[in-house]
């Protein structure tokens, strides 16, 4: 292995970004970055009544008839459970109602997002409609960005994951009156440990109200797992559950006679089926991710194109997290008389957004989850058929304007055996992140935890090794210190949150530092339509032997190099925003690591000590080239291939790889690769691999 980051090709180019690392002090670190994007990723919010005045707009919502019953129920009741559709005024308004029925003079009402863009956007519009500055009566907390002022901040939008490290400091959360969690069907990994806690809290504390709000209807469980009414009583009842829907009307169901074979291309067929034989009204298509959206709106495209010039025309868009806003945006208008618009969406128009004058729904019965391997401890996107629930919630989408249609993309007996809801991620991914969580929590016995969905017992068992071998538990499981603790106060994965705090005792920190904020930024190289080749080229300037982390590192090193420019970006089409954010994230990382009292080093270009310590974090992520020619994971033998995404795709394949994620779909994918010695292995987690094991790949 070579002792350059860089590679030669980058060494010898005009520019040569010989490697320097900042040191602090260095202008980047003063930098106000209060600029920095903080939509990127989001869904665009479409606000239908945006040019009424703010009072009419928030009367116009959903939620507002039922202002009063609301609160009435909060009063009455320790947990109240809020149904009601997307855009019905959940997360904005009732925090503010609370507000304003005086429920901060006790504490504050927080209010938890599964996502963190949520955050700040929901504390910037709330901070707007109460006429106040963002980050003080109205703020927000996610990692890395603390925008609140205790004694003054009434209301706190925060992630869930900043919650479990509040609960770290202040296991009461005393500081607050009431806990809003928003979002609940999303049922995150974090949502269903938060769900667990805020169980034991209610019960210590009585004078705390939760309120929980969901845009699905199946309130039922949570009900029942709040409820701490043991009578037939329905008067000593703790919990309630209030409805905010809309007015619904029927929608009609229609069933393929036999299953489709290619359900993208099937998608296509229907909606043109759609197109000539019903009457006007737009049409949603439901795939499971970017890349079959973008195939299907090419199809339709080119139908669209062959219509005859006395039929509709159609207007086909997209509808992605990915989309800027302007494009997003597009979805929501609505389309000219004579023409009909076919929204093609991936998940997120399922609950995350709500498209008006949707008549026609085509459900492909399909969606992407991830989902854990316990064997190769490996955690990946599997697309899966959908559960009723969420078909049903598909369907629902139809009768939004009048009575609608849905078209299943599959045979009736087939709705049948679905499951009746989707899995929350507590029953499928891994639970390393949740398990030390918990243990820093003091909750040590995770198998007796009141969990609304128990994980399996294998999956705990599998966390907890990984953990052992990460160094964060000892062997007979309590929590190690600092190591254990700091990792657990860390916002990262554990793997992540490894790799940083170990970096200090392999001298390089600062690269580091820079592969992991590089990790968290997504879409970092760009290819133009039309200048594939162009950018190839530039891209491969920054392209290492080592695999995609040190060319991920080398990307960054040589953007800091360049002055942060985005004009550099552009010409190497990098994505400016991206290594922006990466940029904020590195800083804030470091001086979290500083806290802890990690020495910040620079190995100064030695790239074996950078891919030791991402090995120190990332070893239970090893696979070996088989001689099948495919890759297998040390532990487990699971299958996988190379991403045509990483750089390694196509290149002589390396021995021995750690990766960063895995993808299923034709087949399983690895991404984000690193080359390493396998001895590296055996010297950094003996106890996860054992000599034998290694020996005989
Ligand atoms: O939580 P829920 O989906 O029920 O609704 P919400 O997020 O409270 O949104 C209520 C209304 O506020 C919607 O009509 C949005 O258009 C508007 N809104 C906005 O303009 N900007 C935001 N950042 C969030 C919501
Ligand atoms: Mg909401």
């Amino acid at each position: 292995m070579s002792n350059v980051v860089v590679s030669d090709a980058v060494r010898t180019s005009t520019m040569s970004y010989k490697l320097k690392f900042l040191k602090p002090g260095d202008d980047i670190f003063n930098e106000d970055r209060s600029d920095v994007d903080k939509t990127s990723g989001t869904s665009f919010i479409y606000n239908p009544h945006h040019s009424m005045t703010i009072d009419k707009q928030r009367q116009r919502l959903p939620v507002f008839p039922a202002r009063n019953h609301i609160l009435y129920l909060i009063e009455k009741f320790q947990t109240t459970i809020v149904v009601g559709e997307t855009g019905s005024g959940k997360s904005t308004q009732i925090p503010q109602y609370l507000r304003e029925s005086g429920w901060p003079v006790d504490g504050i009402v927080g209010i938890t997002q599964p996502r963190r863009v949520a955050c700040t956007s929901l504390a910037t519009r709330v901070a707007d409609e109460c006429d106040v500055i963002l980050g003080r009566e109205v703020g927000y907390s996610i990692r890395f960005d603390d925008r609140c002022i205790p004694g003054t901040t009434q209301i706190k939008y925060m992630t869930e994951g900043i919650l479990v490290r509040e609960m770290m400091a202040d296991p009461l959360l005393r500081q607050y009156s009431v806990m809003i969690l928003d979002e609940v069907h999303e049922r995150t990994l974090y949502t269903d440990i938060v769900l667990g806690l805020m169980k034991k809290i209610l019960k210590r504390r009585r004078d705390l109200r939760l309120v929980i709000s969901s845009a699905t209807v199946d309130a039922d469980q949570l009900y029942n797992f709040f409820n701490f009414n043991t009578t037939n009583n329905k008067e000593k009842d703790t919990a309630a559950v209030i409805s905010v829907e809309g007015r619904t009307h029927p929608v009609d169901i229609h069933y393929l006679e036999e299953g489709a074979a290619d359900y993208v291309k099937c998608s296509v067929e229907t909606v043109m089926k759609i197109h000539k034989k019903e009457p006007a009204g737009d049409v949603l298509v439901f795939l499971t991710g970017v890349e079959e959206v973008d195939n299907c709106v090419s199809y339709l495209k080119e139908e669209a194109a062959s219509l005859k010039k006395n039929e509709d025309s159609l207007l086909i868009l997209p509808m992605h997290g990915s989309l800027s806003n302007n494009e997003q945006l597009r979805a929501f208008q609505s389309s000219p008389v004579g023409v009909r618009k076919v929204v093609v969406a991936t998940n997120i128009a399922e609950t995350s957004v709500t498209i008006p004058g949707i008549v026609y729904v085509v459900d492909c019965g399909f969606a992407k989850l991830r989902w854990y391997n316990v064997k190769s401890h490996t955690d990946s996107l599997v697309v899966v058929p959908t559960s009723k629930a969420s078909a049903t919630q598909r369907a629902g989408r139809a009768g939004r304007v009048r009575s609608g249609k849905v078209y299943r993309l599959y045979p009736e007996e087939e709705f049948d055996k679905l499951s009746e809801v989707t899995p929350p991620e507590m029953v499928r991914t891994n639970l390393s992140p949740a398990v030390l969580s918990l243990m820093a929590l003091g909750i040590e016995n995770m198998l007796r935890f009141d969990f609304p969905s128990p994980p399996p017992a294998r999956h705990l068992t599998a966390a907890l090794d990984e953990l052992v071998a990460l160094g964060a538990l000892t062997e007979v499981g309590t929590l190690t210190k600092p190591l254990g603790q700091q990792m657990a106060e860390f916002p990262l994965s554990p793997q992540l949150a490894k790799m940083l705090l170990v970096s200090g005792d392999f001298g390089c920190s600062r690269e580091i530092l820079s592969v992991v904020a590089m990790l968290q930024v997504q879409n970092v190289f760009i290819t133009p339509r039309g200048k594939g080749t162009e950018a190839k080229i530039c891209h491969r300037k920054f392209q290492v032997n080592e695999g995609d982390l040190i060319t991920l590192l080398n990307v960054f090193t040589a953007y800091v190099k360049q002055g942060e420019s985005k004009q550099w970006c552009v010409k190497n089409f990098i994505n400016h925003r991206a290594l922006r954010r990466a940029a904020e994230m590195r800083s804030r990382m470091e001086k979290l690591i500083v806290n802890f009292e990690i020495p910040i080093k620079s190995c100064e270009g030695g790239v074996d000590a950078v891919c030791k310590c991402i090995t120190a974090g990332m070893f239970p992520n090893a696979a070996f080239l088989h001689h099948s020619g495919s890759y297998k994971t040390v532990r487990g033998q699971q299958t996988l291939h190379i991403h045509p995404s990483s750089m390694l795709y196509k290149e002589s394949q390396p021995q021995w790889v750690l990766f960063h994620e895995v993808l299923h779909t034709s087949r399983v994918f690895m991404r984000d690769l690193t080359v390493i010695d396998p001895a590296w292995l055996l010297e950094l987690a003996p106890h996860f691999y054992e000599k034998a094991t290694l020996r005989n790949q």
